[in-house]
């Protein structure tokens, strides 16, 4: 027995080390027909562990003070040895981390990966979503620029619209009257440390749930249900390591390089991904004159607009706006096809769902622009076609007319 074996023996019999191996890595079989769209999950990780990082050493050299915090960050950018690269690495990694959530949603939506037995990971796929944004909220006021500022204390008043309780709730969210170093700090806090936490925890459950399941497949067949009568192995699956590692890995080195055009030649992307005003110091008394939220945010921010005032309170739009994401938890309960896979569904569903995109896409582009009538108008439009696509959901789902499903992966 050699050295290293006499040590995992001595390891694997105080900790399952080796069983985890397995059960996770080397015997734990996915389905051998993933094609790209399955690349997204492992990238969101590596985007997680990248923003962790990156956040910490830019934590090392950043002043959560009103005073001092815009300093900071140009202090970051311009003396900090490398400094200018781990803020880059992190404002992209923000903007990418959505890019990628989108995608990895997007692909839940056409395979039905939602559906049972995938409830729970699709659930906790919509939190992670929820504590994405906010963490992605919080962090957008750290630079202390003017859209930090102002952006800020838009989406603060939001929670002014409720009844009753509203400025009560705005002024003990911000910590004051207005947007202050009271905000900054609590803001700083639950950035840094708080939301990760929850992230972190959120995602362990959420490959925890994936892994209790299996995954699913472009074809969405249920590979557990023909396994080899001597080994217990589904016929359709392949170990994830070797096979996945490997293929992961080359999604990351694409991945990798996109990123790495847009942190050494681009960073702002034009203003989508860092904004021009946000590099004036936030001014209290100066109003930027156009306040949009990053791209990330504009569908919401679309519906919330497009939604009119109910005696001048904003408020039926904020509600809109949360039940456009509550919506999705609903998902797996609203799908009532036989099918999963968007391969064996019926023209319907394929309509519904490319009408469903390009309002998201739509009410995204809207949200970048000041309003006006004409774009008010589109933006009603997307709004009511994004609900209906939900709510519609059981009724066009179980009048389609779909293919039958085969009993195996077709590769
Ligand atoms: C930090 C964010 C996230 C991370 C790190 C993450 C990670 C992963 C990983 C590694 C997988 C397995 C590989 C794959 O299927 O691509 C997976 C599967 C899945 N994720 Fe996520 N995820 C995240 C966010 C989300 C969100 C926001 C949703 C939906 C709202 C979601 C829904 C799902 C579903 C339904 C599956 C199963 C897919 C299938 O088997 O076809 N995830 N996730």
């Amino acid at each position: 027995m050699s050295a290293l074996q006499k040590v995992m023996g001595w390891v694997d019999d105080r900790f399952p080390l080796t069983a985890t191996y397995k059960a996770h890595l080397s015997e734990y079989y996915a389905p051998k027909n993933f094609n790209f769209w399955y690349f997204f999950g492992s990238l969101a990780l590596l985007v997680l562990v990248l923003q962790i990082v990156t956040g910490i050493f830019l934590t090392m050299n950043y002043k959560p003070d009103a005073e001092l915090a815009f300093a900071s960050v140009e202090y970051i950018m311009r003396d900090v040895d490398w400094g200018w690269l781990i803020r880059y690495m992190h404002s992209t990694g923000a903007s990418m981390f959505f890019v990628v959530v989108y995608l990895h949603m997007f692909r839940g939506l056409m395979y039905g990966s939602y559906r049972k037995p995938r409830e729970l990971i699709w659930i906790f796929g919509v939190l992670i979503y929820l504590a994405l944004m906010a963490e992605a909220f919080l962090g957008y006021l750290l630079p202390w620029g003017q859209m930090s500022f102002w952006g800020a204390q838009v989406i603060v008043n939001l929670f002014a619209a409720v009844p009753f309780i509203g400025d009560d709730l705005s002024i003990w969210i911000r910590g004051d009257y207005v947007t202050a170093d009271a905000t900054l700090d609590r803001f700083f806090a639950f950035h840094v440390i708080a939301l990760p936490l929850v992230l972190i925890a959120l995602v362990a459950v959420h490959l925890v749930a994936l892994h209790e399941v299996g995954s699913n497949n472009p074809d969405g067949v249920e590979i557990k249900k023909h396994k080899d009568p001597v080994t217990h192995i589904p016929l359709d699956g392949i170990p994830f390591h070797p096979y996945y590692t490997v293929k992961d890995i080359v999604g990351v080195i694409v991945f990798l390089m996109v990123f790495s055009a847009i942190v050494f030649f681009g960073p702002e992307m034009g203003g989508y991904f860092l904004e021009a005003n946000n590099f004036v110091p936030a001014d209290p008394l100066k109003t930027p004159p156009h306040i949009a939220p990053l791209w990330y945010f504009t569908p919401f921010y679309a519906i919330l607009r497009a939604v009119p005032p109910l005696f001048g309170s904003q408020f039926p739009g904020v509600v809109a706006m949360g039940l456009s994401i509550v919506l999705m938890f609903f998902l797996p309960w609203l799908d009532r096809s036989k099918v999963k896979s968007i391969r064996y569904r019926g023209p319907i569903y394929k309509i519904m769902l490319a009408l469903f995109i390009v309002s998201f896409i739509g009410l995204g582009y809207l949200g970048l622009l000041p309003s006006t009538p004409v774009a008010t108008i589109f933006a009603r439009i997307f709004s009511v076609i994004y609900f209906l696509f939900f709510l519609l959901m059981p009724w066009y789902t179980s009048i389609d007319k779909t293919k039958p499903e085969p009993e195996r992966v077709t590769g």
